[in-house]
């Protein structure tokens, strides 16, 4: 018997279209990250990237196309789909009044993890919180917060990560540990997407790096060719109305040296 090793694609999106009244958001966007990989998603601020992560994770629905994952249509996938899916958003998701602890031990019980406290310990030690863990979360720093979401996301190890700018708030050190952790599940048979708007970890966190522009994938490239020279090249525009990214060569000279924030 021959066991194949081809790396299943775990996230599949086909041809995902999302308007809002008449403003058109997502027009017909196809993306797919295999098991084991990690991919980022670039995008100006109202590209459409929370909106495709939405999505994705079955929170808002398209109004065209499909999301697949791990084989399974989003539209036939019922309640299970939260446990295949780690998610980090703009908002943390967690409760002020509990602790680190009691939060993890509530979506736990929302998993249907049995036995979880062994994993709630590994987990708060993996987002460095350990020594805050019986603090209530009120307490806590806008970077503490967000370690905490991130080891909310992974605690129930799912083959899925969705993570939404999940730097956003993080000091260098945490940045580092939480590009460990992205490297370690993208290398343990998951599949990982992440927004970010620091180019650098875009290349570095990944295998490969996507751009959503204008309503779709405007490329998808490995992360080892989105060299430094296309890092210098890729400019982002002032003018929020366009809401996209150019070229220097397509760019007005006032509107070139807007390099994007790291
Ligand atoms: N529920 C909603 N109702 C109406 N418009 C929405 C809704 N959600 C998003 N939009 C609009 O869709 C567009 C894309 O928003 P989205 O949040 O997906 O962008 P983004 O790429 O995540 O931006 P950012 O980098 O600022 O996080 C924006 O113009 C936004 O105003
Ligand atoms: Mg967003």
């Amino acid at each position: 018997m021959t066991l194949s090793t081809a790396k299943q694609t775990l996230i599949s999106v086909q041809g995902v279209s999302k308007r809002f009244g008449r403003k058109r958001v997502l027009t017909g966007v196809d993306l797919n990250v295999e098991q084991g990989s990690v991919t980022t998603l670039l995008g100006a601020n109202g590209a459409g990237k929370s909106t495709l992560m939405r999505i994705i994770s079955g929170l808002a629905k398209p109004d065209r196309g499909d999301v697949v994952l791990g084989g399974v249509s989003l539209r036939k996938a019922g309640h299970e789909l939260r446990r295949y899916i780690g998610l980090v958003t703009h908002a943390p998701l967690l409760y002020d009044n509990l602790s680190a602890t009691e939060n993890l031990a509530f979506y736990a019980r929302l998993y249907d993890m049995e036995d979880a406290a062994p994993r709630i310990d590994a987990v708060l030690q993996a987002v460095d919180l350990w020594s805050r863990r019986k603090d209530p979360v009120r307490t806590f720093s806008r970077g503490m917060v967000q370690r905490l979401a991130i080891g909310r996301a992974i605690l129930h190890d799912p083959p899925v990560l969705l993570l939404d700018e999940p730097d956003t708030g993080l000091d260098p050190a945490s940045a580092e540990l939480l590009a460990d952790l992205i490297r370690t599940l993208g290398a343990a048979n998951r599949a990982v997407l992440l927004t970010t708007h620091n180019l650098e970890r875009a290349r570095t966190w990944a295998d490969s790096v996507s751009l959503l522009a204008d309503g779709t994938i405007a490329f998808c490239e490995p992360a080892a060719s989105f060299s430094e020279q296309s890092l210098r090249r890729l400019v982002i525009r002032v003018d929020r109305d366009a809401q996209d990214y150019a070229t220097e060569d397509d760019m007005a000279p006032d509107l070139v040296g807007e390099q994007v924030a790291g």
